[in-house]
């Protein structure tokens, strides 16, 4: 500012010095003014020059010296900085966003009156609305439930509320319907964050744990109840030594019917916490099958008085990876629900090939009463069986081709059950290559690494 004055005072000073120069003070005082005016309109234009660049879009800087040339680059370098700021603000918003777009859960920012500023791309699929379309549309328009209507009316948040999803939706393209856990939570006065949770599958595991625990209590209180009975009729009634006998047998047959039941669900929740099947353990598949010989033929003799008949095939030479209680387990299950379900007699075959692609297929056919199409594909679910009487008086606890599909799911091998009614059933499991190969020796098992 001082230098500023400073050259109006010369230019006024110099032409007065010219002025007086040709002698007469008028002219002192004349050239002096009139110094003064041109000054003043030569920075006046300056000035205006500087308004004029600053007005343009983008904005331009002519004038480069003196103070409006200063005063124009500290514009032009402040505006510099303040764009950076603004980019660099833009960018971390940018990421902030796509950080809540990254979200599993549903994010909406709803205005003071409850309009849409924003919302992630899960909350448009949970809610059925447009990320981009519905912006700034009442969110109440667009989400038509009524519980959901209360709720944001209410503006008390402290719980949160279940909704179904836009009819048709299912969780994750699943099978079931969507299911949605709403909470909102009120930020900045009246804004409020609406966050949206998909639950279909904690209620869905829910309910199956529900189910399972009523199933299990259901299961252990018939025999339970049979027993009881039982007790109390050899507490109150004078039996005779035969009746006595009789009694006892027919409770050993319900605590062994528990036995059972306990053992399979031990079974069960082993197959579900323990550590996936070893790879390199290799058993011999001709000690599985004779095992399961054995078995077989034990069990059918003591079900029927005159048996089955029984092939058995397959398995020399060959061994298959993974864990031999589970395999023996699994491959003894199939076969004794042949033997159950198939009236005595009847042909029931055995078969152990190697496929041509390399896998290889345990087999177990029957020529028992056969199963329906309709009970095909829920026969491996817990407590699922089709006669359910016929079950109960051949021992079944309805978990076996439950604890067959885990082991062989455990194995990356495959369940196929084919079926005809009245013609016989046959179950397979098909086990990838990776886990057949031919054996060097003939041991029972072998554990050797793997290769
Ligand atoms: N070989 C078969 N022939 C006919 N029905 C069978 C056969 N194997 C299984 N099933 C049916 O599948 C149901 C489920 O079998 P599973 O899970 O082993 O339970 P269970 O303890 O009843 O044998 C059985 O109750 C039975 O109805
Ligand atoms: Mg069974």
């Amino acid at each position: 500012m001082l230098l500023r004055l400073a050259s109006f005072l010369i230019v006024v000073i110099v032409s007065a010095l010219l002025a007086w120069l040709l002698g007469d003070w008028r002219w002192e005082i004349a050239a002096a003014v009139v110094a003064a005016v041109i000054w003043v309109a030569v920075d006046g234009w300056r000035a205006s020059r500087v308004l004029e660049g600053l007005r343009s879009e983008p904005p331009s800087f002519p004038v480069r010296a003196g103070f409006w040339g200063d005063l124009s680059e500290r514009v032009r370098r402040l505006m510099r900085t303040r764009e950076q700021q603004t980019q660099l603000a833009e960018t971390r918003l940018q990421e902030f966003l796509a950080a809540i777009q990254a979200s599993p859960s549903g994010v909406v920012l709803l205005d003071e009156q409850g309009r849409i500023e924003w919302c992630n791309q899960t909350a448009a699929q949970h809610f059925g609305v447009d990320a981009q379309r519905d912006v700034m549309q009442h969110v109440g328009n667009l989400v038509r439930d009524p519980v959901f209507a209360a709720y944001l009316a209410s503006w008390n948040y402290s719980r949160e509320v279940v909704l179904n999803g836009p009819p048709g939706t299912t969780s994750g393209g699943g099978a079931h319907p969507l299911r949605l856990s709403v909470q909102v939570h009120p930020y900045a006065g009246n804004r409020r964050l609406l966050l949206s949770r998909d639950i279909t599958a904690l209620e869905q595991a829910d309910a199956m744990r529900r189910d399972f625990v009523a199933n299990v209590s259901h299961e252990i209180r018939t025999p339970l109840t049979v027993l009881a009975g039982f007790v109390e009729t050899m507490q109150t009634l004078p039996l005779s030594e035969a009746e006595r006998s009789r009694y006892l047998g027919l409770m050993a047959q319900q605590s062994q019917r528990m036995q059972t039941l306990v053992n399979d669900l031990l079974t069960l929740s082993r197959l579900e916490g323990s550590p996936p099947p070893p790879t390199g353990q290799w058993i011999s598949v001709r000690s599985l099958m004779a095992q399961c010989e054995e078995e077989g033929k034990g069990l059918s003799q003591a079900l029927t008085p005159q048996g089955h008949q029984f092939g058995f095939s397959g398995g020399e030479g060959v061994e298959v990876a993974g864990a031999l209680p589970e395999l023996q387990s699994a491959m003894s299950n199939l076969l004794s629900n042949a033997i159950r379900y198939t009236p005595g007699g009847g042909r029931i075959q055995v078969t152990w090939r190697t496929l041509p692609d390399g896998r290889a297929e345990y087999c177990v056919q029957d020529s028992g009463p056969g199963i329906a199409a309709e009970h095909i594909p829920r026969l491996t679910e817990r407590f699922y069986r089709v006669d359910r009487s016929r079950s109960r008086e051949t021992g079944g606890t309805g978990l076996g081709l439950a604890i067959v599909k885990h082991v062989v799911q455990r194995h990356g091998a495959e369940l196929r059950i084919e079926s005809t009614l009245g013609t016989g059933s046959s179950f397979s499991i098909v086990f990838p290559a990776a886990r057949v190969r031919a054996a060097f020796k003939t041991p029972a098992v072998s554990a050797l690494p793997a290769g």
